[in-house]
């Protein structure tokens, strides 16, 4: 081919170098360009189309770079057979309309914590401190497990305040506890069944779902999930939350605990899950002890979160894998690096050990607690026909109210007053009718105006009325 006609505009913001790539890969995926024709040479293009040398240079290296055309030495450029796309005739699909987005006025959400009050001054210096050139090993991957700094303060903190006893080695940092479980199930053997609290954590319920588990639910009683239950459908491994089930906010008694644990120990194949959440939030007596600090014989896997204690978009929980499956942990996940950025573990780490976290976690507490005391004071006119329960610990409690309306006609009242609840059953994977019944209630999100206001509401919506003075 002597030469190729090309209208190039120098007046379009793409480069001429482009344009002249692009006329020239079509020519030749329509094949007006014959597969094996000779390009005209640089020089010759250049001058016939009025450009420079380098333009065309340039496109060439393009074309021969992504397989259009090929260098042969001493001989030019050669256009090369294009394998044909295939046009798959693809059903157009509107795209799924926006979800509904519902304006609440109050949110009971029991995810949602008090965003005003987090130190955000402490945090931008602590974040500043870490975002240094002396730091520029942050910029390479790091320990696979997480940073052994942010593992030390774990550790540390895990000792001190939960009775937690680990080596660094048994930290493993990941993005969040529904991370982390993934990463577990797939350590364990792929046979064992999974005992989960009905009611309770949906995710992970799907997560054993999704990773083609076998995981049956297991009743919660009042000192928390039943262990005969556990023994009776052959359970291998057990999911809990102790310290403060979720949802119904259940702290598990000290003979459960035992028993938990000598169920456990009774059988090789057996291990507690304990996802200890929002231990850091405990208001009445003292703060009970993870039961991994009672675990003598390596049975308990501990699992918790900055998600509660720090912010839920921070994406940083971490596990305590036992000794016994260290080993095996680190053959199976050796290729994979931490899936938290090191940058966020060196600034969690930092503001734990300038003494920040405990801090902040010492005001928080106060403040949840006082949360709290106004929502059951703002309750407590509407008692006996609303009963609290499950407020020991967390950001949530459990009301269990005394009326003629099912659990969905109170969600759905609730909802046409634009105020956000939740029913109990939909933490429960049997969807079993609850009689009286029960609704969850978070506070973390809440301001005390939001509590004092919305509390009266939620029961007009309810066709609840206020208990007259004297009427005790
Ligand atoms: C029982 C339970 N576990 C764990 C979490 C936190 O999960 P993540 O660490 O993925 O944010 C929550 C949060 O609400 C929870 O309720």
């Amino acid at each position: 081919m002597d030469m190729l006609m090309f209208q190039l505009d120098r007046r379009n913001s793409v480069p001429l170098y482009n344009q002249l790539y692009q006329e020239i890969k079509e020519a030749i995926a329509a094949g007006k360009i014959p597969v094996g024709t000779k390009l005209p040479s640089k020089r010759k293009l250049a001058d016939f189309l009025a450009i420079s040398q380098t333009t065309v240079e340039l496109a060439y290296s393009q074309l021969v770079a992504e397989g259009f055309i090929e260098a042969r030495e001493r001989k030019g450029f050669f256009a090369l057979p294009v394998e044909e796309l295939a046009y798959l005739d693809v059903p157009h699909e509107e795209p799924a309309a926006p979800g509904e987005r519902f304006e609440y006025r109050y949110d009971f959400n029991p995810a949602k914590i008090d965003t005003r009050s987090f130190p955000f001054s402490t945090w931008r210096k602590v974040a500043k401190e870490v975002m240094d050139e002396m730091n520029h090993h942050l910029l390479l991957s790091g320990h696979p497990q997480g940073d052994e700094a942010l593992r030390q303060e774990i550790s540390r903190y895990l000792f001190q305040s939960r009775g937690v006893v680990c080596d660094v080695d048994q930290i493993i940092i990941g993005s969040g506890t529904e991370q982390l479980m993934p990463l577990l199930i797939r350590l364990l053997d792929k046979g064992v069944l999974f005992g989960f609290e009905n009611p309770g954590y949906a995710l992970t319920h799907s997560i054993f779902e999704h990773y083609d588990r076998k995981a049956v639910p297991i009743a919660v009683e009042e000192d928390g999930i039943s262990v005969h239950s556990l023994e009776v459908r052959g359970v291998d491994i057990a999911y809990v939350t102790p310290s403060h089930q979720f949802p119904t906010g259940t702290v598990m008694g000290a003979t459960k605990r035992a028993q938990l644990l000598n169920w456990a120990a009774s059988k090789p194949e057996r291990y507690i899950i304990e996802d200890d959440y929002d231990s850091e939030f405990r208001y009445t007596s003292r703060p009970i002890p993870a039961l991994q600090s009672m675990d003598r014989s390596g049975r308990v896997i501990y699992l918790s979160t900055f998600s509660k204690s720090l912010m839920p978009s921070l994406r940083i929980a971490y596990m305590v894998l036992p000794k016994r499956l260290l080993r095996s942990y680190q053959q199976t996940f050796l290729h994979y690096s931490s899936s938290v950025p090191r940058m966020d573990q060196q600034l969690v780490a930092d503001f734990m050990k300038q003494g920040h976290f405990s801090r902040h976690l010492n005001r928080m507490r106060k403040l949840y607690k006082k949360k709290l005391e106004q929502l059951t004071a703002a309750l407590r006119p509407f008692a006996p026909t609303v009963k609290v329960s499950g407020e020991q610990a967390g950001m949530h409690i459990v009301l269990t109210v005394q009326t003629v309306f099912s659990e969905e006609q109170l969600v759905e009242r609730a909802k046409a007053a634009k105020i956000r609840v939740f029913g109990i059953g939909s933490y429960d994977v049997e969807q079993k009718t609850v009689v009286p019944p029960q609704i969850v209630l978070g506070f973390g999100g809440l301001t005390a105006e939001d509590i004092e206001k919305g509390i009266p509401e939620l029961m007009r919506s309810w066709d609840i009325p206020i208990k007259k003075a004297g009427h005790q």
